[in-house]
């Protein structure tokens, strides 16, 4: 039962942990009370989040989610969605927003493990031990889609951004600095020096900006800085619950409730990357972004834009929405 004590922690955090023997009864009568109105409200804020991609989806792409949405529905789309068939969870993975907890969360679902926080990262990731939407046959697809759970989580764009900044090119990475660090500084470092352009490190925020907002970008987006629409096509799968990075202890819990988990399951808070690293929040995202000039700042902001919106994040320092329909997302 952690998973709800830590629920009823949060609501009530001034109610006495061993309450008095004889009056025990009475107060167990009033705990039921705000951890009724608990469920009422992460009910709402669910549906107010799902509401808001419904009606962003017809906006700004013109979908509409129901009607004939699994006609626009590939393989593709689905390559990102992990599958746990105890519970009945769909899950798709975003990277940099809590995905390598949520696997381990799922490894356990499926009773591959007993505690997420024994599950090293290399397992999580390299071990093929959860399964993908796209591995399952049309009908297999069509059944788990209807009837699981299908859980996305999001994280404000930004801090998101600063976070896989810091993660792939702040450290050595033997994939992010070849492959994307070479080639960002070979185009948008013009006296380069023959150290960099060979090894690729070094790439700084304002270089990664420019690569992110050249039309003729020299490699392609990553998973780690795409944004929600492409790694998880949120108006073609109809997205039952929406958890946020931000409040994550909370969603994690009502939502490993809703799917009946395990009570002594709770999600893990391990840092996975670097985990001597500040975490990046608000402040560190704040002082990246002011190393990039105002019209940086704004061409991000765009280029994200449907981010933000599709799942009310309030929109950065004193940046303007100019276009709705654009780009990224
Ligand atoms: C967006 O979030 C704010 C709180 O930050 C909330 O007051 C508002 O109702 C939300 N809007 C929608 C459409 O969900
Ligand atoms: C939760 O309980 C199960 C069975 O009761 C046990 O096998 C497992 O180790 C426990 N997990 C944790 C994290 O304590
Ligand atoms: C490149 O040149 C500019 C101006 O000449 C200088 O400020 C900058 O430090 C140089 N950068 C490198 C990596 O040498």
């Amino acid at each position: 039962m952690a998973g709800l004590l830590l629920l009823v922690g949060i609501v009530c955090p001034s109610l006495p942990r061993r309450p008095h023997r004889r009056r025990r009864k009475l107060l167990n009568e009033q705990e039921k009370m705000p951890e009724a109105e608990e469920q009422r409200r992460l009910q709402e804020v669910q549906l107010s989040r799902r509401r808001l991609v419904q009606q962003m989806c017809l906006r700004v792409q013109g979908q509409n989610l129901g009607v004939g949405r699994s006609l626009g529905l590939g393989r593709s789309h689905l390559s990102r969605v992990y599958v746990e068939d105890r519970h009945g969870l769909l899950y798709c993975e975003v990277p940099k927003a809590g995905c390598s907890n949520w696997k381990r969360v799922l490894m356990v679902l499926s009773g591959q493990a007993s505690d997420p926080d024994h599950i090293r990262h290399q397992a999580v990731h390299y071990s093929n031990a959860l399964r993908r939407l796209d591995s399952f046959d049309r009908a297999g697809v069509e059944h788990r889609l209807q009837t699981y759970t299908k859980a996305l989580f999001v994280r404000e764009p930004f801090q998101r951004l600063v976070s896989a900044f810091r993660d792939k090119f702040e450290h050595p990475n033997a994939y992010y600095h070849p492959v994307f660090g070479r080639a960002i500084i070979s185009k948008y470092r013009p006296n380069a020096t023959q150290e960099a352009l060979v090894s690729g490190s070094g790439v700084t925020f304002s270089e990664f900006a420019r690569y992110l907002l050249d039309g003729g970008r020299p490699v392609g987006m990553d998973i780690h800085w795409e944004g929600y629409g492409r790694l998880c096509s949120p108006c073609l799968i109809d997205y039952d619950f929406i958890g946020k990075f931000e409040t994550m202890d909370e969603d994690a819990a009502y939502l490993l409730r809703l799917l009946a988990a395990p009570g002594n399951l709770t999600f893990p808070r391990n840092k996975d990357r670097h985990p001597g690293d500040k975490r990046t929040g608000p402040e560190l995202t704040h002082h990246y972004f002011s190393r990039l000039s105002a019209a940086q700042r704004q061409g991000l902001y765009q280029l994200y834009s449907t981010d933000y919106l599709m799942f009310n994040y309030s929109t950065p320092f004193r940046l303007r929405l100019r276009v709705l329909n654009s780009g990224g997302a």
